[in-house]
């Protein structure tokens, strides 16, 4: 479903990716593992549109989607949960929501807000309250429930544990796995292992803006451990 091959990112004077080639096939949950500066949401972005790449190239269901702007990206179906969640504050839960379905008209966005709620009780309940309000676990559900809005084909999930307490990563993990058992294909980014490993069926350790590794989850899972404590 995704193909990226050989790509570089550049930022002035810093390479953060190196020839970097992923894949992920339709169904799959794959997730990209590394510390701090190891390149994981540069790979995100380039794919999202949002960073610029040189060389290489990007294939999504077998079109070349590098030229293409990140607005035409999620249309041709790429949701995306950015790192830090970064929900409209000051915007109610109901709208940011449905932010993540902009132009698909009125009765698309009440489709999938009815449906985001009966997955997501919390949303219903929230609706009209400013977003910057919630708890950052409830921040989260809204960051991919935004995602998840305009039914995306594949999402990518930017570190969706950071900073979270035990108590929440168990309940994202079981949003996840509710949005897995839709049929929708993942690419997710994490620094945490353990709770990541659970939910992927293969993986990319990533370090110094390189793949180091890459395999099965049973064949790069403690590999993966080791680099959380990097
Ligand atoms: N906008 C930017 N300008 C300059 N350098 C950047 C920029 N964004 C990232 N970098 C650098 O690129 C490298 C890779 O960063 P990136 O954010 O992709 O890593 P990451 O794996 O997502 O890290 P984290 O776990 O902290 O989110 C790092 O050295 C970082 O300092
Ligand atoms: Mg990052």
């Amino acid at each position: 479903m995704l193909s990226v091959e050989d790509i570089e990112v550049r930022y002035g004077g810093i390479t953060a990716l190196h020839k970097v080639s992923i894949e992920v096939e339709e169904g799959e949950t794959v997730l990209l593992i590394g510390a701090n500066g190891a390149g994981k949401s540069s790979l995100i972005n380039a794919v999202i549109g949002a960073t610029q790449t040189c060389g290489g190239r990007i294939r999504f269901k077998g079109q070349d989607i590098g030229g293409l702007s990140a607005d035409r990206r999620a249309r041709a179906g790429i949701g995306y949960s950015p790192e830090g969640r970064k929900v409209f504050g000051t915007l109610s839960v109901a709208d940011n929501v449905l932010s993540g379905a902009f132009g698909m008209g009125r009765r698309h966005q009440k489709e999938a807000f009815d449906w985001l709620s009966s997955v997501f009780p919390i949303l219903a309940e929230r609706a009209e309250q400013p977003a910057g309000q919630l708890s950052g676990g409830q921040q989260q559900i809204v960051a991919f429930a935004r995602a998840m809005s305009s039914y995306p084909k594949l999402l990518l999930l930017d570190e969706p544990f950071l900073g979270l307490a035990p108590v929440w990563i168990q309940r994202i993990s079981d949003a996840i796995r509710e949005i897995q058992r839709r049929g929708t294909t993942i690419l997710m980014t994490e620094q945490m292992a353990r709770p990541a490993l659970k939910l992927a069926t293969r993986g990319y350790i990533m370090r110094g803006g390189e793949v180091r590794r890459s395999g099965s989850v049973a064949d790069i899972g403690d590999a993966a451990l080791v680099e959380e404590y990097l």
